[in-house]
């Protein structure tokens, strides 16, 4: 549940200590332990070194500069450390280098303050997890927690103390092809999963060496980019911004994180790198975040490119006023902040508070008294053995079985011969996504789809492998392969879908179609009538209707990371039952986007009889699959809704609970998601808003009841006055297996 919307920091860690699953409760700091004493002595020691600070020093804390994609650092960056003019990197990285530079830091520069080494460990930094959209489909905060604190003991091995993560923005539109790094489209469930990834990188306290602080990114509304169109405009009403963009940036607050990155796109007419409506009304002053926001890769320098600035001083000018407090790669702090200072257009203050929020990050770290990381670690933390198992089992909870027929699958082992076609079955550069981290160039370890088979089944089984064609190509030469192995084997397993860089940063699509002539292959290889397997590697949702259609099994595995070859066989030969769920919505076509489950209803719903309604004359106005969907290798049933009241007064709680009963004949993951639907208020409201879900495991014949509370903070919403408030009057609650249908009750909020 949310936290009060003032907990402090302390005490949000209290509260989601009691949150955390076992093997991380024994990390919780007791009061007055060595990290409180820490936070409480660090602002004496904090002002005490502003004080000792020149202009040029505090700046130069201001200053991130980036390093070679290979993780060297360059030639001019020792001597802005010794001098003090660079406080963080990014992509600089390597135990060895990163001690280099901090033994410079630390011993040859005036006021020895350490730096700090931030980069993008988004879904894991050798061990390559799912991309962040796959890793939230398992539903599983668990999951996405323990993926992250892995992802942050190898990148501390490496000397990485601050990861460009969790990215949380919320994404209704698939052509952006960011929408691979976050936890897709809902409100809700983008805030568990903000809080599961900041939990699992920073733990309950970052100043364990094993740890990273963490960055809620990109702060804020960059997922609306007008278009699909990646950087661009963003204009929304207030109470969009708040119920939808913002809550998984306050739930990443809430658990902690220690730093936010603003974003490219300007937001109601002004830059998020220079708002300080989001940066400092409502970041510091409402939420009372106190760590550092770090601009986004240039942004400030694009201030320009915006015309919301006409010189570099004024761009300088506007985002350190706002509150972005470290300006990364661009470097007009440096250059015009003593100017700007001298003509009174920034104060000193502002500048100290700026150095003041990046001094506490580095204190909180440790890193004043422990600036350098253990050389040993690297060795054998980084692509460990329980890390690569942690890989695949997460990998195998965030598969989504789309669809499948007649029980296509699970397959035997004992199959005779088996199909593997398609661009994407044997690949291994792919399958480590966008945001690949140290992985980049290192892909000899993946684990392919082909190689998963292979060393899933016996010697016994024929494998007969054939590509087929490339995934964005138009020869079709090798369809008379790919149809010839599938004529000679007992079933055709045909992984298609996109090249990891078709999403991610600077990747935007205007079709979501299958690229190239791939869907062409699908057909020829079902024409040879052989039972056929649909394995998808992409990005984003896809628009895969004839595929959908026609095809008897759908298994999405996204882009799985190191293990995702083995994965997909423990899913594909039912070694695991697969208990994914979409967090996004399938659209039909593109031409329905922005298309989300929590849309409102219109003055005219859609009405197939009634041409004068809401919809399209030549697309339904369904999706393909509903946000929540995903199936399993046996069957649930839900029975016996029940609610703890049928009235409540508006503050009051009120608990649902449903039995679930494993009606199949295999243990297996069931998601059970709540939904609330307000059935009048005094602003429109969405058909549906999911405020509860849970994965649990059945046995076959095993039945559970699932509880769920509701809060004010689940019911409630922000009125014409922009006041979050629940407003009395009738609710419907929905407790199903996806966004669609489920069992139904009713209550009542009273007048008081
Ligand atoms: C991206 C950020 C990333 C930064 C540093 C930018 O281009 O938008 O997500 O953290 O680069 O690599």
């Amino acid at each position: 549940m949310e936290l009060a919307k003032t907990a402090s920091v302390a005490l949000a860690l209290i509260l989601f200590a009691s949150t955390l699953p076992a093997f991380s409760v024994r990390a919780v700091a007791p009061p007055h332990s060595a990290a409180q004493q820490r936070r409480a002595n660090v602002e004496p020691r904090i002002n005490a070194l502003i004080a000792r600070m020149t202009v040029e020093e505090k700046l130069g804390q201001l200053q991130q500069l980036d390093g070679d994609v290979d993780g060297s650092f360059r030639a001019e960056h020792p001597d802005l450390v010794r001098r003090g003019l660079l406080g963080s990197f990014l992509n600089v990285r390597g135990a060895k280098r990163v001690n280099e530079l901090q033994r410079i830091a630390m011993n040859e520069s005036r006021l020895k303050i350490p730096v700090l080494f931030g980069y993008d460990v988004i879904h894991g930094y050798r061990t390559i997890f799912p991309v962040p959209l796959g890793e939230a489909s398992s539903w599983s905060p668990a999951d996405a927690e323990r993926a992250a604190r892995i992802a942050a003991r190898e990148a501390s091995a490496a000397g990485v103390r601050w990861t460009f993560a969790p990215m949380v923005d919320i994404a209704r539109d698939p052509r952006w092809g960011r929408i691979v790094e976050g936890a897709g489209e809902d409100p809700y469930f983008g805030s568990v999963m903000a809080r599961a990834r900041v939990r699992g990188f920073q733990g309950a306290d970052y100043g364990d060496p094993t740890r990273v602080v963490a960055c809620a990114k990109h702060y804020v509304a960059y997922g609306a980019a007008e278009a699909g169109r990646d950087y661009n405009t963003t204009d929304m009403s207030e109470t969009t911004l708040r119920e939808i963009y913002l809550p998984p940036f306050k739930a990443a607050v809430d658990a902690g994180v220690g730093t936010f990155m603003s974003a490219f796109n300007d937001l109601n007419g002004v830059p998020t790198s220079a708002n300080p409506f989001t940066l400092t009304e409502i970041l510091r002053n409402e939420w009372k975040f106190d760590g550092f926001v770090v601009s986004d890769y240039e942004s400030v320098k694009e201030l320009m490119n915006h015309r919301l600035a006409d010189t570099e001083a004024a761009a300088a000018r506007e985002a350190l006023n706002a509150g972005v407090d470290i300006e990364m790669v661009s470097r007009l702090y440096n250059k015009h902040g003593a100017q700007l200072l001298r003509e009174n257009k920034l104060s000193m203050n502002t500048i100290d508070e700026a150095v003041r929020r990046v001094l506490r990050v580095k204190f909180r770290l440790g890193l004043f008294e422990n600036p350098y990381v253990d050389e040993a670690r690297e060795a054998t933390e980084i692509l460990s053995r329980e890390h690569l198992r942690a890989a695949r089992e997460v990998a195998t909870r965030s598969m989504v079985l789309l669809k499948n027929e007649r029980e296509v699958l699970p397959l035997a082992k004992t199959l005779r011969s088996i199909a593997v076609i398609g661009a994407l079955a044997n690949d291994q550069k792919n399958l480590i996504g966008s945001w690949s981290a140290d992985a980049l160039g290192k892909t000899d370890n993946v684990i392919t789809l082909l190689a998963g088979i292979k060393a899933k089944v016996g010697a016994e089984t024929k494998i007969n492998y054939a590509k087929g064609c490339e995934i964005a190509c138009d020869n079709v030469d090798g369809f008379a392969e790919a149809v010839r192995a599938a004529s000679e084997s007992d079933v055709a397993i045909i992984a298609i879908g996109e090249s990891a860089e078709m999403s991610g940063e600077a990747a935007s699509r205007s079709s979501l179609d299958l690229p190239g002539r791939q869907l062409d292959l699908v057909k020829a290889v079902q024409a040879t009538g052989k039972p056929t397997v649909i394995v998808l590697m992409n990005g984003r949702p896809l628009t895969i209707n004839w595929i959908a259609e026609n095809s008897s099994a759908i298994l999405e595995t996204w882009f799985a990371g190191t293990e995702a070859g083995n994965a997909i066989a423990d899913v594909l030969f039912g070694d695991i039952n697969p208990g994914g769920k979409l967090p996004v919505t399938f659209p039909r076509h593109v031409g329905q986007i922005p298309l989300y489950y929590n849309h409102k209803s219109t003055g005219r719903p859609p009405d197939a009889k009634n041409k004068y309604t809401s919809k399209y004359l030549d697309v339904d106005v369904t999706p393909l699959f509903p946000f929540g969907h995903g199936l399993s290798y046996t069957q649930f049933r839900l029975a016996n809704l029940q609610l703890s009241a049928q009235r409540i007064r508006p503050d009051g709680r009120l608990t649902a609970s449903v039995e679930v009963e494993n009606t199949g004949r295999r243990a297996g993951d069931e998601v059970v998601q709540l939904y609330i639907r307000d059935v009048a208020a005094s602003v429109t409201r969405p058909v549906r808003e999911l405020k509860g879900f849970e994965r649990i495991s059945l046995r076959p014949g095993e039945r559970r009841r699932v509880t769920f509370t509701l809060t004010p903070e689940s019911l409630g919403f922000y009125d014409r006055e922009m006041r979050f408030r629940v407003e009395p009057g009738a609710f419907k609650v929905f407790i199903g297996t996806s966004s669609v249908g489920g069992l139904e009750g009713d209550f009542e909020v009273a007048d008081k």
